[in-house]
């Protein structure tokens, strides 16, 4: 088959593998339909994911069909039309029984990171039962294609904020993340997203697909002033930085109200300063992490219930002999580019 490797020195090679076979009972083999390159895709090749091995196969942001399962694979069946969670997790450990998966004990980033990923033809998951989730029959792989990563991690974000029925939420950042937080903090009950970037085009995404109320240019005007001017002088009930630099960092608890949450699904390159005096009497909140990726069964019942879509982040569908390319064109993100799909 063919799969998509990644060098030491940060090339990538469409090379030929044997397709992968079943190692352990929890395993089951997929073969991939439709997968899409993340962000962190990029890390890995630019050498900032230390536990990432060179000559895997990337990817972890996929839906396919399951050709085979393991002997202890309870819930799946060859033919199953399934959606990938990206982190590998047991369902069993003390962290996973609390839903935090992010930190399971003998799960985490694995798949595309230290055992081959999902830009190939077919690729091993483990710990399936967990892993994987049954799209529902009116869902399409196109439907489902984020809701292991994307869409979860702007789940994740909206879920930080713990919005109640009218808040006001801002997310910094329009990216796929932050889309994706604005339209689970609306079906979350919030009364008003304000959704903050410095690039028109992504701005213009959130608006005119109506995932926010208001959209502010951070570039060009003062963010805190509008956000204060709509909010009785209070600032936002919540706010999901998914934005990922010092300026947003900032600008996260600045415009937070009094007792706020700040949920930070961001992931920045450096250190940043939480200014305690600066905020004293503030009595803000602050939620940080990678995202525990536990909600997919609900998430699709969302989508085939028409009441989240995440379709309008594809910007561009490429085959998988053309996936080279489509590393250079995501990594490049001009005119408005959120997502690419990959297909078979
Ligand atoms: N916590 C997790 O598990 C998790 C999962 C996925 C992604 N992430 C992180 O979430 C963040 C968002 O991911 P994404 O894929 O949407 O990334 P992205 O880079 O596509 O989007 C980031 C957005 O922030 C905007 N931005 C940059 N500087 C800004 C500024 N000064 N003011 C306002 N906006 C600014 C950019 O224009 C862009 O639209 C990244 O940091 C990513 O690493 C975290
Ligand atoms: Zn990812
Ligand atoms: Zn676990």
């Amino acid at each position: 088959m063919k799969a998509l490797i990644w060098n030491k020195d940060g090339t990538l090679e469409l090379v030929d593998k044997p397709i992968p076979q079943i190692t352990d009972p929890n395993d089951a083999i997929v073969k991939v339909t439709m997968s899409s390159i993340c962000t962190s895709d990029l890390h890995i090749i630019s050498g900032c994911v230390p536990k990432a091995i060179p000559g895997t196969v990337l990817g972890h942001e996929f839906v396919g069909e399951v050709v085979e399962t393991g002997s202890a694979v309870k819930n799946l069946k060859a033919g199953d039309r399934v959606s990938a969670n990206c982190e590998t997790f047991c369902g069993e450990c003390f962290f996973c029984k609390r839903g935090y998966i992010n930190n399971c004990i003998n799960g985490g980033w694995k798949l595309g990171c230290s055992i081959d990923g999902c830009q190939a033809e077919y690729v091993r998951v483990p710990y399936a039962n967990t892993g994987l989730t049954k799209l529902p029959e009116n869902v399409t792989y196109k439907n489902a294609l984020f809701v292991g990563d994307i869409l979860a991690s702007g789940y994740f974000g909206a879920e930080m904020c713990e919005v109640k029925k009218g808040d006001t939420i801002a997310v910094i950042g329009a990216g796929p993340v932050g889309l994706c937080a604005m339209q689970c903090a609306k079906l979350m009950g919030a009364g008003k997203i304000i959704a903050i970037d410095i690039d028109e085009n992504r701005l213009k995404i959130a608006k005119d697909n109506g995932l926010c109320d208001v959209i502010i240019n951070s570039s060009l005007h003062n963010t805190l002033d509008i956000v204060l001017s709509m909010t009785d002088n209070r600032g936002a009930d919540g706010v999901v930085e998914a934005a990922g630099t010092k300026d947003t960092f900032r600008l996260s608890w600045e415009i937070a109200r009094p007792n706020a949450i700040v949920g930070i699904v961001a992931m920045y390159e450096e250190s940043q300063i939480l200014p305690l005096p600066d905020m004293y009497g503030k009595n803000l909140t602050f939620k940080t992490g990678g995202v525990d990726a536990v909600h997919s069964r609900k998430l699709l019942e969302y989508i085939s219930d028409d009441r989240l879509n995440t379709d309008f982040l594809i910007s561009k569908e490429m085959k998988l002999s053309e996936i080279k390319d489509a590393y250079k064109i995501f990594a490049n993100k001009g005119n408005g580019l959120l997502k690419i799909a990959i297909t078979d």
